[in-house]
């Protein structure tokens, strides 16, 4: 049954694949940064070949790192950034332009044009989604209509489209398999969550040929076997699920209520509404949680474009540290009792704004600001920002859930930790394992492959390493998050 799950979390800034043995526990990780490219103001692209080559390229490694080799690997669970758009040749399995990435705004036009015909009602009511060029379907229109050929192409079969984890299950089972997760077609705004198929309708209101389409199936499935080239064997892979959706299975909150927040490159709170696809009042998403032989669990979330990308635009953009966890001291240095908010719209507002064409701003400033109040600024505004989701979701549910797992890169950060508990004024629980979207695909596989017997198996291995309780004043809370407020709506476009 071998000792291993090979874990691929392919992601909007890295490639991180991982080594978990049947207890969680992490035996290896290797990392691969690539490039953005920016082509135009709000278009954000990736190059899909080295997207495979970090991908191919840290599988390699890990198995090299842990000293293992592939026999003793049972299986390959994929989890990706969602929502971003490839289109590529069947034939060749050569992509047919870069990957447009779920930040790119360059649909903004069309969606607002969507909209204003009245559209909205018939995508939210079968797809959970909203309107917004986040989502995969205007991104593939767009190919479509802008790479010459594409569409005559498609309409003759040609292509194939897949958001990443399709376009990695093609190359690594070398062409044999086209296919995605019910996590992963719920971001394209082409699939209708209630009957869990590809919307006919909505194939013909964002003109999309149906034979581009990859086959739905659930997060722990057959997606068909690794060609033995990649690797020097053959593995079976199977689990897959959106990154998100991943870390909910990877932070085991599998009973309706129970809510994760990640701070990856954005942050994107979840929470488990169980069978139930409640629709929002507040303009967060519906979407599938896991789908776990052929039934679907529902959640609801909310998207933040912008989280970690925030600090990584500090170091870089800016130069204001040299290392991500420098920010953690600056931030304690802070000036008390300041008042600058850094609001990071740079690829506009996600939710509950939903403002493509709102742009990030610094307010506040004064002839004392320092280094350490604008990196504070920026690691508040994350928090804010999840206080934003929080307000939605306790309005949305009747109820927010009373405690918050967290993980990603950014909650290292003790500082941030104990500020976002005591802007939400809920409890922050930080696990032990922080790898938690890899360790959810690895768990998908694992359900699959007879590791575990059921998620209860699953939820038995979560541990919390800190849980951060709110300690802030409630009067000086609502002063700060007012102004977070006021910030946000000098940034919107009123478009
Ligand atoms: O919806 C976009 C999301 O899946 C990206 O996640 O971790 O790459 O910021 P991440």
């Amino acid at each position: 049954m071998g000792d291993y799950l090979l874990a691929i979390d392919q992601g909007t800034t890295s490639s991180r694949t991982i080594l978990f043995d049947r207890a969680g526990r992490r035996v290896a990780t290797a990392q691969r940064e690539f490039a953005q490219h920016f082509p135009h103001d709000g278009w954000v692209e990736h190059d899909p070949e080295a997207i495979w080559e970090s991908v191919i390229e840290t599988c390699r490694e890990v198995i090299q790192r842990a000293g293992t080799d592939v026999a003793r690997i049972a299986g390959i669970g994929i989890t990706n950034q969602r929502e971003t758009t490839l289109l590529w040749d069947r034939a060749t399995g050569k992509p047919l332009y870069n990957a447009i990435v779920w930040q790119d705004r360059r649909t903004a036009d069309t969606c607002r044009g969507l909209r204003d015909a009245g559209h909205l009602d018939l995508v939210q009511s079968r797809t959970g989604l909203l309107i917004d060029p986040y989502f995969s379907a205007t991104k593939l229109a767009w190919l479509l209509d802008n790479v010459e050929g594409a569409r005559e192409r498609a309409e003759r079969g040609e292509l194939a489209f897949g958001t990443v984890d399709s376009f990695l299950i093609w190359r690594l089972t070398g062409g044999r398999v086209h296919a995605t997760d019910a996590t992963n077609a719920s971001r394209t705004a082409l699939f209708n969550i209630h009957e869990q198929r590809w919307d006919p309708e909505l194939l013909a209101l964002f003109d999309i040929p149906r034979s581009l389409l990859p086959e739905v199936k659930d997060s722990s499935d057959d997606f068909g076997t690794l060609v033995p080239e990649w690797l020097g064997g053959a593995l079976p892979i199977a689990g897959v699920a959106g990154d998100q959706q991943a870390a909910l299975v990877g932070q085991a909150c599998f009973a309706p209520g129970m809510g994760k927040s990640t701070y990856g490159t954005g942050c994107f709170m979840i929470v488990n509404t169980g069978d139930r696809a409640e629709r929002s009042r507040n303009r967060l998403l519906t979407t599938v949680a896991y789908r776990l032989d052929g039934r679907p669990t529902y959640a609801m979330e909310g998207s933040i474009f912008v989280a970690g990308a925030t600090v990584q635009w500090l170091r870089d953009g800016l130069k204001l540290f040299a290392d991500a966890a420098e920010t953690e001291s600056l931030a304690c240095q802070t000036r008390a009792g300041h008042s600058v908010y850094l609001v990071p719209a740079f690829t506009g507002l996600g939710a509950p704004h939903w403002d493509p064409k709102a742009r990030g701003a610094i307010f506040g400033l004064t002839r004392d600001t320092g280094i350490a109040e604008i990196v504070a600024a920026g690691l508040q505004a994350v928090c804010y920002q999840t206080r934003d989701l929080q307000a939605c979701m306790s309005d949305d549910m009747d109820a927010a859930p009373d405690t918050l797992r967290v993980d990603g890169g950014m909650v290292a950060n003790n500082w941030v930790m104990q500020f976002l508990a005591d802007m939400l004024g809920q409890r922050v629980d930080r696990p032990t394992v922080l790898e938690t979207t890899a360790l959810g695909a690895a768990y998908l596989a694992g359900l699959r492959l007879g590791w575990y017997r059921d998620l209860d198996e699953i939820a038995a291995l979560w541990q919390c390493e800190q849980r951060f309780a709110p300690r802030m004043p409630e009067a000086e809370r609502e002063r700060l998050y007012r102004g977070w407020l006021e910030a946000v709506e000098r940034v919107k476009s009123g478009a």
